[in-house]
C-alpha cells in the first residue's frame, strides 16, 4: 500500500498469527470462476463501444465497465424474481454517506426501482428499527458495525434470508451470519484506529502517539475527539474494543482517562478525522480507512494501528422483519453481495474490505494483514444485553464525569 503515515508500534509478525481474520483474509483475493464467467460476459458489453476507447479516462473506461455490469447482473436477477414489484425500496443506510448515496442510486438506475435512502448511524438505525417494529417503515438496512446489526437479528427485528450470491463470500462474512441465524451478513471489514492532523501536532508542539495509551497523556486535553458509542457504530467498537483489549476494569478505566481529553462526541463515527481533515480536531478516533480517506484526500492526516492491538468490524446488511417492499429488498440484498455492486466503492474512497471474493480492495485500504487485530469477540458484544449494559456503564461512569 502507498505511505499514508500508517503506523503501528510493537507489533511482531507471529502475533499475527493469533488473529482470525488475519487469517481469514490472508490470500483470499482469488476470483472464484463463477464470477470470471460474469465479468467476461460483461467485457463483452463494455468492448462494444471499444473504438471510443482512446477517447475516454481510465476512469470513464472503469464507469462504462462497471455500468455495462451493473446491468448485465440485475437483469439476471430480475429473471429470478416474481412480477409484483412495487417498483420501490426504503433503504436505511449507515456507512460513509456519498456510499450510500452512490449505492441507492446505482441500484435504483441499474433496476428502475424508486429507492428512498435514509443515512443514520449505527446506533441509531437499530433505535429506528425497533421504535418502528410494529410498523416496520424500512425494507433493508445496509451497512454500519455489525454489533447493532447483531442485536436486531437477537431482538427479531431483521430476517433471515440466504442469498444465492452467498457462496462468493469471504468465510468472516458467512460467520456473521450463521452467528445470526442468517439474519444479517458481513458486507466488508476495517480495522478501528486513530488519525491526527500532522500540521496541528506540529503547531501545538504534540508528540506524534502511536498507541491507545498514549491518548491519555494530559497534553492531549481538548485534542481528542470520538463519536458517541450510543448512536455510533465505531465509537462502540471502540468501548468494546478497550474493554477487550484492557479487560473490563482497565478498559473503562481508559475511556475515563480519555474522556478527559475529548473535546466533543459526535454524533456520526467519522466525523471526528473529518474535523481533523479541516484542521478543526487534532485527533480522530476513528475507522482507519476513514483516516486513509482523508489523507487521499489531501489533508495532513497521518494513519495510526495502535500498538497494543485494535478492534475491527465487520460492517453488515439485514433485511427489515415486516419489510413491505420485501421482493425489491431481497434484490438489493442480493445486488449489494456482487462483485459489481461491491466495487463502487472504489469510487467513493470507501476503502473497507469487501466481502465479495472477486471485489477489488484499493491499493490504499489499510493492509489488514499488517494490523495486529484482536480477536473480537462478536458474538459477545454484539449480544442485546452486552451492549445494552455497556453504553448504561458507559453513560452513567464516563459520559457524566466533569472534562
Ligand atoms: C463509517 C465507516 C464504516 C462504518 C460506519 C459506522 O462510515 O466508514 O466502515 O461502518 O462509519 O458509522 P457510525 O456512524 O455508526 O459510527
Amino acid at each position: 500500500m502507498p505511505d499514508y503515515g500508517l503506523s503501528g508500534g510493537g507489533w511482531q509478525a507471529d502475533e499475527r498469527e493469533n488473529s482470525k481474520l488475519s487469517k481469514a483474509l490472508a490470500g483470499t483475493l482469488e476470483r472464484p470462476p463463477k464470477m470470471e464467467k460474469m465479468r467476461e460476459a460483461s467485457r463483452g458489453i463494455a468492448n462494444q463501444g471499444r473504438d471510443n476507447r482512446s477517447n475516454l479516462t481510465r476512469k470513464e473506461r472503469k464507469m462504462k465497465r462497471i455500468t455495462a455490469t451493473l446491468a448485465g447482473s440485475l437483469i439476471a436477477l430480475a429473471a429470478t424474481a416474481p412480477a409484483s414489484f412495487a417498483d420501490k425500496l426504503t433503504y436505511y443506510c449507515s456507512a460513509q454517506e456519498d456510499w450510500c448515496q452512490l449505492m441507492a442510486r446505482s441500484f435504483e438506475d441499474a433496476t428502475g426501482i424508486d429507492v428512498n435512502m435514509t443515512r443514520k448511524s449505527s446506533g441509531e438505525t437499530f433505535a429506528q428499527v425497533r421504535a418502528e417494529s410494529s410498523n416496520p417503515k424500512g425494507d433493508v438496512w445496509w451497512g454500519g458495525t455489525g454489533d447493532p446489526h447483531l442485536q436486531a437479528a437477537e431482538e427479531g427485528l431483521t430476517m433471515e434470508y440466504i442469498s444465492p450470491m452467498r457462496d462468493q463470500l469471504h468465510d468472516w462474512a458467512i460467520a456473521q451470519a450463521e452467528s445470526a441465524g442468517n439474519k444479517t451478513i458481513g458486507i466488508y471489514s476495517g480495522a478501528l484506529g486513530y488519525g491526527f492532523n500532522t500540521e496541528l501536532v506540529a503547531a501545538n508542539s504534540l508528540p506524534e502517539p502511536s498507541c491507545w495509551k498514549d491518548l491519555l497523556k494530559p497534553e492531549y486535553k481538548g485534542h481528542v475527539q470520538m463519536a458517541n458509542p450510543n448512536s455510533s457504530g465505531t465509537a462502540y467498537t471502540t468501548l468494546a474494543s478497550m474493554v477487550q483489549i484492557f479487560g473490563e476494569d482497565d478498559g473503562f478505566e481508559f475511556m475515563k482517562g480519555l474522556h478527559a481529553n475529548i473535546n466533543q462526541y459526535t454524533k456520526s463515527g467519522s466525523a471526528p478525522i473529518k474535523a481533523a481533515g479541516r484542521g478543526e480536531n487534532t485527533i480522530g478516533i476513528v475507522f482507519m480507512h476513514d483516516a486513509v480517506k482523508q489523507a487521499v484526500s489531501g489533508f495532513p492526516i497521518k494513519v495510526v494501528a495502535p500498538c497494543e492491538g485494535t478492534g475491527y468490524e465487520i460492517g453488515s446488511m439485514s433485511i427489515i422483519e415486516g419489510a413491505r417492499n420485501l421482493e425489491e429488498a431481497k434484490m438489493f440484498y442480493d445486488w449489494a453481495l456482487s462483485v459489481e455492486a461491491q466495487n463502487l466503492a472504489l469510487q467513493v474512497n470507501a476503502f473497507q474490505v469487501p466481502s465479495n471474493k472477486g471485489a477489488e480492495t484499493s491499493e490504499s485500504a489499510p493492509d489488514m494483514s499488517l494490523i495486529k487485530l484482536i480477536d473480537y469477540d462478536f458474538k459477545k458484544y454484539g449480544s442485546s444485553d452486552e451492549r445494552k449494559r455497556l453504553l448504561q456503564k458507559w453513560d452513567e461512569e464516563v459520559s457524566t464525569l466533569p472534562q
